[in-house]
């Protein structure tokens, strides 16, 4: 097995980080309290998207099921469309059944220890580390993308970020270099200083970072080599045609198998493959939908993270309405339906629909 040389960071970019953080964090709403319900989902939703993304989610998210009480009693219908939009929706249903784990052997109170914490279902040591640090002042770092870009560069590192035992690397480095106190603003510096100063595209704004005098990146010119990641796989491609068959008003959905992309999610009925027109009504036949005629079609994208769906929609008047399928209207499609991103029906048919 590779062993890394322990890595010793300069102790004293702690304190500049620290105090720049205290000027100039920004005003997040997860930021208002140290709440680990309100952090924790704040956390989760952060790992996926952009905290502009974030932000109205985790409101509503909030306002719907302000704690851990009823997010664990919540249908996990009302969850799921909570996070309608946010993708990954296992991150959802981890939530619900930690919060559940929660009320039966913590009484509902937030486990305050890093070995309780890092055992809730998804929970890794990122989420573990955040939460155990900004809620209750543990010397545990959160190492995201952010974190790795700021210390590679500060640190003038060239080993690959992807791979799991420079990560380790780097998390143990940052363990050392905690201040006494105000532990979670430091967890929360360096990922503020990521995205707001040392910035993944693009230059980095050198000029006002609180570490620039000792930063070898700044030094040397290498921001744009560093940090060293994998290549990109190239992802797999995958066409869909997917059949909006509209009925009385009402269009035909179904529920996902239970493996697979989007597990458990509403879709409409789709196929795989491209089909063409006649095709495409020949499928609504098959479906038991006795199709009229097709009165729209649209092309669009989705992109997971390993797959390319290329979709193609056709939007078909039926006079069936086949058991097989919930039969809803829009408005009833839009409130009590999670539908993932990849079947929100594009804009451009929507008039049909109406
Ligand atoms: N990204 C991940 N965690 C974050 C946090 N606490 N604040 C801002 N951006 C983040």
């Amino acid at each position: 097995m590779k062993v890394m040389k322990p890595l010793t960071l300069n102790p004293e970019i702690t304190p500049l980080l620290t105090d720049w953080y205290t000027v100039h964090a920004r005003d997040l709403p997860w930021r208002q309290n140290r709440e680990p319900y309100n952090i924790w989902l704040s956390e989760i939703m952060l790992q996926q998207t952009t905290v502009e993304t974030v932000i109205p989610y985790y409101l509503r998210f909030l306002s719907a099921l302000p704690d851990i009480p009823s997010l664990a009693e919540a249908d996990e219908e009302k969850v799921l469309k909570l996070w309608e939009g946010l993708g990954y929706y296992s991150r959802a249903r981890n939530l619900q059944k930690a919060a559940r784990i929660i009320t039966q052997d913590y009484a509902g109170i937030f486990p305050t220890r890093y070995g309780d914490i890092i055992k809730l279902p998804g929970v890794g040591v990122y989420t573990a580390g955040a939460i155990a640090s900004i809620c209750f002042d543990q010397p545990t770092p959160a190492v995201d993308g952010n974190v790795l870009r700021v210390i590679t560069r500060v640190e003038g590192l060239t080993d690959n970020i992807d791979s799991p035992l420079v990560k380790k690397g780097i998390h143990e480095s940052l363990v050392r270099i905690y201040p006494p106190t105000g532990r979670g603003d430091f967890t929360q510096s360096l990922m503020e200083l990521g995205a707001t100063v040392c910035m993944p595209n693009g230059k980095p704004r050198c000029a006002i970072c609180p570490v620039g005098a000792l930063c070898k990146a700044r030094a040397d010119n290498s921001f744009d080599r560093i940090p060293i990641r994998n290549k990109k796989k190239e992802k797999t491609v995958q066409d869909i045609t997917v059949l909006l068959l509209l009925c009385d008003g009402k269009i035909a959905l179904r529920k996902r198998g239970n493996t697979g992309l989007l597990p458990g999610l509403w879709e409409f009925p789709n196929v795989e493959g491209v089909l063409d027109e006649n095709e495409a009504l020949k499928a609504a036949a098959d479906l038991g939908a006795e199709p009229g005629h097709l009165v729209g079609q649209e092309k669009k994208g989705h992109i997971f993270t390993h797959i390319r769906w290329r979709m193609t929609y056709y939007c078909i008047a039926c006079d069936r309405q086949p058991d097989a399928f919930e039969w809803a209207g829009l408005g009833d499609i839009f409130e009590s339906f999670t539908i993932p991103t990849a079947f929100k029906i594009p804009a451009r048919l929507m008039k049909y629909l109406a």
